[in-house]
């Protein structure tokens, strides 16, 4: 067992995963020789402005006006080579990092914005199949590719499908005008091809249909459901695909249809399937069901901001406490059907770092020790691990001033990480309050046998800490920080209850046991939707080195690869619809059933459904809903809308984007709900129409009364 050779989870941990992957262990760090891409759950995720992390190669630096030393509008010389570089002399390997979230690698625009600022954070695209010369070479971007998987480490490069870049609808001289290009031949920009563009002006963020069909800021925002850039997008993402990448973080997903974007889901996972986070934006206590049906039903998961947002009230603006904190966790826990595949954060580029001079930096380090133990996929920004300060955009994207391994939030990170690593609780397992009031917090994460317990004071008292239950075994737990943060051992009776303790001011504490399960539990399914054929790979403990079943629902799925912690399958041909998916190992041992994978009725396609003379009463709103999983098989509460009425078309008539089965004889129906949910159907027979093959489509109708 891995776990012998490492019996204690210390300043050892790192020469255990190097022995991991030296050995190959089949139940270790890394469950196969190759790196699981769809699952993350184990993962420390590092996310890097790539001008800004460290300048390997100044051969590439632009000239001129493009570059600077000081002004942070322009490049510094951060690239491919510098993160590279990094990977091979173990700066992230002995952080615990496995996985490196790039700025989108593509070709981005030359032009200076009036305003004085480059591309430089690789967020405006010209031409999504060349590389952003000042990154590297395609060489560069190999070579980054292969040193981080032979270190266990994963890529996520950052992808901009909603818009090009700055354009103005009045000048097409004002920066390149969002002029786009498909690997040198110009597709179109914002003044010579209307339809490649939405033409509605600059969105005020008034309401969702805004946010979708007017331009984001001032940059050229795509109709999606143009044929030539739905076929584009999607075509340039295979080429990242065939590079290699392991993740992708895609931008500003709230100004997206979701029906576009659950087809280039489809199209991902049918093509390569990787793990993929959108960025939904939420401001301080803003929670937004919208967000959380993303979530659940696109396919991909999205950054936490929910999390991110409440850790920063409760450490940095201190306006809450861990009170408030552990009901976001309960709250989110409820929201999200997936809530350990969601993607956590302490800050990022779009806000400010979290620490700042005027603090104590222990507040940060307490709030990376919560979020490396908490659920969900951490993503340290970087820099954090240095202390690095910054407001505002772009003060927040400055240089990294170095690469101390000595700080001690360095230190921290690399003990949590590697427990991630280890320890299943944490990525896997459920959460437990076990201690809280506004100063302090305890809490348990559990999976099977193995049990993560964090405690922390965040105040400048001391507190006496009696009755705490817990799940640890009887015995002496050392602190896996080894008193970093002033923790001490925690004596455990035979019941699970801890001798009464002092939390000192300041303090955290993690006490763990790692113990492999020995029935068949899955932790992780990824990804969780899919079409007939689709990988799916199913993570946990105990499934045995022999090949036994895999159900969804009654139905056995197609084994690819099996072993004791990995099971690779593809989706059965079964009816669209949720199943539940249970193992059943090949001495006859049935695992959990883990609930609601999404089995679609086949390859999507965008569809833009129309429907004039749709007249409602004051708060009501146009649905549609038909006899596929994707049209919510005829379960009014599953229908796809509210539809809009405001930006493409005008009320009477609504429209919405919605993602169908290709090829398909679609029977359905438009309905009028009310904010109570009461129903109104549309007269007459069910509607039927014929998706085409591929591409898109609009299909417009009139209400029948
Ligand atoms: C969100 C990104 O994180 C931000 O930095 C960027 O400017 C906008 N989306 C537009 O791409
Ligand atoms: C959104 C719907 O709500 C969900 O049920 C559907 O299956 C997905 N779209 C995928 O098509
Ligand atoms: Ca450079």
């Amino acid at each position: 067992m891995f776990n012998k050779f490492c019996p204690i989870v210390k300043s050892v941990a790192f020469i255990c995963v190097v022995l991991g992957i030296f050995l190959n262990l089949s139940d270790g760090v890394y469950a196969s020789s190759e790196l699981n891409r769809v699952n993350y759950a184990k993962d420390t995720i590092y996310q890097i402005v790539t001008d800004r992390f460290y300048d390997g190669d100044s051969s590439n630096n632009p000239d001129g006006d493009l570059y600077s030393e000081t002004d942070l509008h322009k490049y510094m010389g951060g690239d491919w080579k510098g993160i590279t570089d990094k990977i091979d002399d173990n700066y992230f390997t002995d952080l615990g990092i496995t996985a490196i979230w790039i700025s989108q690698p593509v070709e981005n625009v030359y032009d200076i914005h009036p305003e004085g600022y480059t591309s430089y954070h690789g967020y405006w695209a010209r031409d999504y199949k060349k590389n952003n010369p000042f990154y590297g070479s395609f060489n560069d971007f190999d070579a980054l590719i292969s040193t981080a998987h032979s270190h266990g480490i994963k890529i996520i490069m950052d992808f901009t499908p909603n818009h090009s870049s700055p354009a103005l609808a009045t000048d097409s001289d004002y920066v390149e005008n969002g002029a786009i290009y498909d690997n040198g031949t110009l597709l179109g920009n914002y003044s010579n091809d209307l339809d490649l563009f939405h033409h509605n002006g600059g969105t005020d963020f008034s309401s969702y249909e805004d946010g979708i069909y007017r331009n984001l800021y001032d940059l050229a925002d795509y109709n999606l459901q143009n044929q030539t850039i739905d076929q584009y997008l999607k075509q340039s993402i295979e080429l990242w695909l065939d590079k290699g990448i392991d993740g992708i973080r895609v931008d500003a997903v709230k100004h997206m249809s979701q029906g576009w974007q659950e087809s280039l889901m489809n199209h991902i996972y049918s093509y390569q399937p990787i793990f993929t986070f959108g960025e939904w934006f939420l401001g301080e206590n803003e929670v937004d069901t919208k967000n959380h049906y993303f979530a659940n039903e696109s396919g991909m998961s999205l950054l936490d901001f929910q999390f991110g947002q409440q850790i920063r009230e409760v450490l940095k603006s201190k306006e809450d406490n861990w009170v408030d904190f552990h009901a976001m966790i309960e709250d989110t826990s409820n929201s999200y059907k997936e809530v350990n595949d969601q993607v956590t954060f302490i800050d990022n580029h779009d806000m400010s770092r979290f620490y700042d001079e005027a603090d104590a930096k222990t507040n940060t380090d307490i709030a990376l020790a919560v979020l490396l133990t908490s659920r969900g996929v951490p993503t340290i920004y970087y820099g954090t691990e240095q202390y690095l300060t910054g407001e505002t955009d772009p003060d927040n994207r400055k240089q990294m001033p170095g690469f101390d391994r000595t700080t001690t939030s360095y230190k921290l990170i690399s003990k949590l990480a590697h427990l991630r690593q280890l320890n299943p609780a944490l990525g896997y397992g459920t959460t437990t309050e076990r201690w809280t009031n506004e100063d302090v917090y305890v809490f348990e994460r559990k999976f099977g046998n193995n049990v993560v317990i964090t405690a922390v004071n965040s105040s400048d008292q001391s507190y006496t800490i009696n009755n705490l239950q817990t799940s640890l075994s009887e015995g002496t737990h050392p602190d896996v920080l080894e008193g970093l943060l002033k923790g001490d051992s925690l004596h455990v009776d035979q019941k699970g209850q801890a001798a009464t303790f002092e939390l000192q001011a300041n303090e955290v504490a993690v006490w763990e046991v790692t113990e492999p399960a020995n029935t068949p539990t899955v932790g992780h399914v990824g990804p969780m939707v899919g079409q007939a054929g689709n990988e799916i790979t199913i993570s946990g403990e105990a499934f045995g080195e022999e090949k036994g079943t895999v159900l969804f629902g009654s139905h056995q799925a197609t084994i690819v690869s099996w072993d004791n912690s990995e099971i690779v399958v593809n989706v059965p041909d079964i009816q669209g619809d949720f199943y539940t998916i249970e193992i059943v190992t090949n001495d006859n041992k049935e695992s959990n059933a883990y609930a609601d994978f999404e089995v679609l009725t086949g390859k999507l396609i965008p569809v833009r459904f129309i429907v004039e003379e749709a007249t409602t009463d004051y708060g009501n709103a146009i649905y549609l809903v038909g006899n596929t999983q994707e049209l919510g098989n005829w379960d009014v509460e599953k229908a796809i809308g509210p539809f809009f009425n405001q930006i493409m078309k005008e009320y009477p008539t609504w429209y919405y984007d919605i993602s169908v089965p290709s090829n398909y004889t679609l029977e359905y129906k438009f309905i009028k709900k009310d904010s109570s949910g009461n129903i109104v159907w549309e007269g007459g027979t069910n509607r039927s129409y014929v998706t085409p093959t591929e591409g898109t489509d609009s299909i417009t109708s009139t209400w029948i009364n």
